[in-house]
């Protein structure tokens, strides 16, 4: 396993735990890596959501899906990630989140502090036992190190019963590297009716 890439060390922490999850949720599709990622990691009869408050980046994802040939277990979902929890009337197994912009894309747009923590806090509910959720944040600029500092608050907040939460960090990288954050569900059980769908 090579430790010198955040994301790759989530989809290792992940892979383990797709191999029989049902529903899973790429939050942030982006340019579609980390839905690929899902779709090669998962069984045939899993269904992934694909997130995005980009119809750019959706068209994107879904071509890089298309090519790999696992259009059949996408759902593209051109919304909020705070509004997950209203799509599936089911427990949740795995949650990505790969914080920031659309890279290639407008810089303008980009995951918020705020929306990021409300995301999280509507979605940890619907989370299946041992399930899991990881995020990728990056403190690289203002907003970002705004959102990992408010993350980092809620996320240390979790009773630590119901979820374990760890970070991950490279310490002798420069130029203020992504950190890692991981959750599990340990406890407590996942809400059993989720708000109604919207689709
Ligand atoms: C760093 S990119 C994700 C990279 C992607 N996972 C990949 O593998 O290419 C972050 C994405 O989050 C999206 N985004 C920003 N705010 C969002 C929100 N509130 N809900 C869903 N997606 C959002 C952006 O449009 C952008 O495409």
């Amino acid at each position: 396993m090579k430790l010198s890439n955040a994301v790759k060390m989530a989809h290792q922490f992940l892979s383990d735990r797709l191999s029989n999850a049902q529903y899973v949720v790429d939050a942030t599709a982006g340019n579609g890596y980390d839905t690929l990622f899902l779709a090669k990691n998962t069984s045939e009869n899993a269904t992934i959501f694909a997130f995005d408050i980009q119809q750019i980046a959706l068209d994107k994802a879904r071509k890089l899906i298309d090519n790999h040939g696992f259009s059949s277990k996408i759902r593209y979902i051109l919304d909020s990630h705070v509004d997950i929890a209203s799509y599936a009337d089911h427990q949740i197994d795995v949650v990505m989140f790969n914080l920031g912009y659309l890279p290639g894309g407008s810089h303008a747009i980009t995951t918020q502090a705020k929306t990021t923590v409300l995301a999280l806090q509507n979605v940890l509910p619907h989370l299946s036992l041992n399930g899991m959720v990881s995020v990728v944040a990056y403190p690289g600029h203002p907003a970002g190190t705004e959102e990992q500092l408010l993350l980092k608050d809620f996320l240390q907040s979790l009773p630590q019963q119901t979820y374990t939460v760890s970070s991950y960090v490279i310490l002798n990288q420069i130029h203020h590297p992504p950190v890692l954050y991981m959750i599990e569900k340990v406890g407590g059980k996942a809400d059993e009716g989720t708000a109604s769908r919207k689709n």
